[in-house]
């Protein structure tokens, strides 16, 4: 039976994602990179490093900048994400999102974070969602990043839980992958073609209902 949701925060609890795209595009364009939307694809669930490291390859600038450098420019995009995320309140909880956990906590269903994002707890606090999460995995403490199943290993982990008994939730094609890798049944928000390889899709987290999670992953 599943015991234990594990969610994604950036475009599934909250539309950071897009914030994260903003700064990014604007960093980007600062060196002479124009990201667009497909490609921004592949730096869903991507840490920070490994983010500016896809798109100076995108732009042909591996070469250009040492670690120091490299470091500086991810501060700067951070700064500005940071910027951009004062203004979150309870509103931006996306559309379905509060449902779905009331509904989990009704079924005696815990709750996990499992997101990449060293700025999730912030969110998660400007939300006011922190109370009605049970465990939170530290994306400090991770050797590897998604598409690698740790993170949602580790959120098992601190659940007391097995992967079987976790659905894990993500709006990125590394996230999926990751949750698959652990074990987990798969829940994706997205379009039909970045969301291929999960186990059940929506288009909207509105659609995400509770019993119809659990008849899928059952
Ligand atoms: C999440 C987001 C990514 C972001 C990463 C690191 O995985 O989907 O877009 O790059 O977190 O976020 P951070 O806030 O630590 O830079
Ligand atoms: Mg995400």
């Amino acid at each position: 039976a599943i015991k234990g949701f594990v969610f994604d925060l950036d475009g599934v609890i909250t539309d950071s994602a897009e914030y994260h795209y903003i700064a990014w595009k604007n960093l980007a364009a600062g060196l002479g990179i124009e990201l667009d939307r497909a490609f921004n694809e592949q730096l869903k669930g991507i840490s920070r490093m490994d983010s500016l490291n896809r798109i100076l390859a995108y732009g042909n600038q591996s070469d250009m900048y040492d670690a120091a450098q490299k470091e500086a420019l991810a501060q700067k995009k951070n700064d500005e994400y940071v910027k951009l995320i004062q203004q979150v309140t309870p509103a931006d909880i996306l559309p379905g999102i509060s449902e779905l956990f009331a509904d989990l906590k009704a079924a005696g269903i815990r709750i996990a974070l499992a997101s990449a994002s060293k700025n999730g707890p912030f969110i998660l606090e400007r939300l006011g969602l922190m109370a009605q999460v049970d465990t939170i995995v530290d994306p400090a403490e991770l050797a590897n990043g998604k598409p690698d199943p740790e993170i949602f290993l580790k959120a098992a982990e601190q659940l007391n839980l097995a992967p079987a008994e976790c659905v894990g939730v993500e709006d990125a094609e590394a996230g999926i992958e990751a949750i698959n890798r652990a074990g987990m049944f798969s829940v994706g928000v997205g379009t039909k073609e970045a969301m291929k390889d999960a186990d059940y899709y929506v288009t909207s987290t509105q659609e995400l209902k509770l019993s119809e999670i659990l008849r899928r992953a059952s």
